[in-house]
């Protein structure tokens, strides 16, 4: 049995963090930033009583209400994230009580920016096995609560958002998803981390004067291995599933940073106008970025599209997969 995506979802905070208000915090400008990376702005979650789990929960209160589901009829809630709540209980679990999930169960997913990719073929094998008729994937960060908004190469990158798919049972055998091809590598490990509070290092004064809680990213060697592993495995999965660039739909890929889009797109051989772009308004969300573009194309996808979806991170982590739409929005 085939999974399918049958409805998206997806949530950003209202407040703003323009480049023009990094110049005021950073040694930085508007020029550098766009056209470094290709953002002009990010959303940001300000009320310091709300986490991860809240925009993960908006989320998926609309996924129920597109889809017209009570979210008692969710067997499973899967959220990709690297910014956990707390550290346990886990962000599912409180997304399940937020939302009134009660049936559910569900675990979280560390896999940075790679995170909802690694989701969704997780959740997807509890469909193919015939286990559950309905698995929700959650990729949701908040990235304000571990970004160093005094480090220039990293504070203008991110954002904050949450993004949420339903998958269910495919009412046909051609659409729904169909391949996935996944990698990590911890040769990657030293490049992009947030070091402190976990086993190695747990919560110190030392930790909290040494800025380990903070991400830190060595941008270069992850901008080299982000344009050869996205653009690579891209690749590897088309030639695979027998695609040429003519037959794919739309790209669909992790916002990072535009020169790795572009370079992906390039490599795949897939017009720019079949890609979904837009790092301009979120910047890098995360686990949220692939969510958040099938949220805002969603009116423009129709059954049978092919689709890819490619994200590198963290760890380091990558893939793609290929799927074929599985509903026209007006249906
Ligand atoms: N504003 C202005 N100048 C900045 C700056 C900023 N915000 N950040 C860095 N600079 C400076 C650097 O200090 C450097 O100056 P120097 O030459 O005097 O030392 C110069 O700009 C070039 O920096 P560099 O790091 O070479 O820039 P870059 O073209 O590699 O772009 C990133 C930096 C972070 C945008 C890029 O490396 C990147 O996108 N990396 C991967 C990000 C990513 O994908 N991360 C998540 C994985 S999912």
């Amino acid at each position: 049995m085939r999974a399918a995506i049958t409805c998206v979802a997806g949530y950003v905070p209202d407040d703003l963090l323009t480049n023009a208000d990094l110049t005021e915090m950073v040694d930085t400008n508007d020029e550098w930033i766009k056209s470094r990376t290709g953002i002009s702005q990010r959303h940001i979650l300000k009320d310091p009583l709300k986490a991860t789990s809240d925009m993960g929960a908006e989320a998926v209160k609309t996924l129920c209400e597109k889809r017209g589901i009570d979210p008692s009829e969710i067997d499973i809630i899967i959220t990709a994230t690297v910014t956990p709540d707390m550290m346990f209980p886990s962000t599912s679990n409180l997304i399940a009580q937020k939302v009134g999930a009660t049936k559910a169960w569900g675990f979280d997913l560390s896999a940075a920016c790679s995170g909802f990719m690694f989701a969704l073929t997780t959740g997807t094998q509890f469909i193919q096995n015939g286990t559950y008729k309905k698995v929700v994937v959650v990729g949701a960060d908040k990235m304000s609560s571990i970004v160093d908004y005094t480090d220039r190469t990293t504070c203008i990158l991110f954002g904050d958002g949450a993004g949420a798919v339903l998958l269910e049972p495919s009412e046909d055998e051609e659409n729904g998803i169909i391949d996935h091809i996944h990698y990590c590598d911890g040769e990657g490990a030293s490049f992009l981390r947030q070091e402190g509070g976990g086993s190695l290092n747990p919560a110190s004064h030392e930790t909290v004067d040494k800025k380990m809680h903070f991400l830190f990213q060595d941008g270069k060697p992850v901008f080299k291995a982000a344009v050869t592993g996205m653009a690579d495995v891209s690749y590897e999965i088309m030639e695979r599933n027998g695609l040429t660039g003519d037959d794919v739909a739309w790209l669909v890929p992790h916002q990072a940073n535009l020169r790795i889009i572009d370079a992906t797109q390039r490599r795949m051989g897939v017009d720019r106008e079949k890609v979904m772009i837009n790092i301009q308004d979120y910047g890098n969300t995360t686990a949220a970025t692939i969510p958040l573009c099938l949220r805002d194309w969603e009116n423009q996808l129709k059954k049978g599209d092919n689709l890819i979806l490619a994200a590198f991170g963290g760890g380091f982590t990558w893939g793609s997969i290929y799927l074929k739409w599985a509903y026209d929005t007006d249906s």
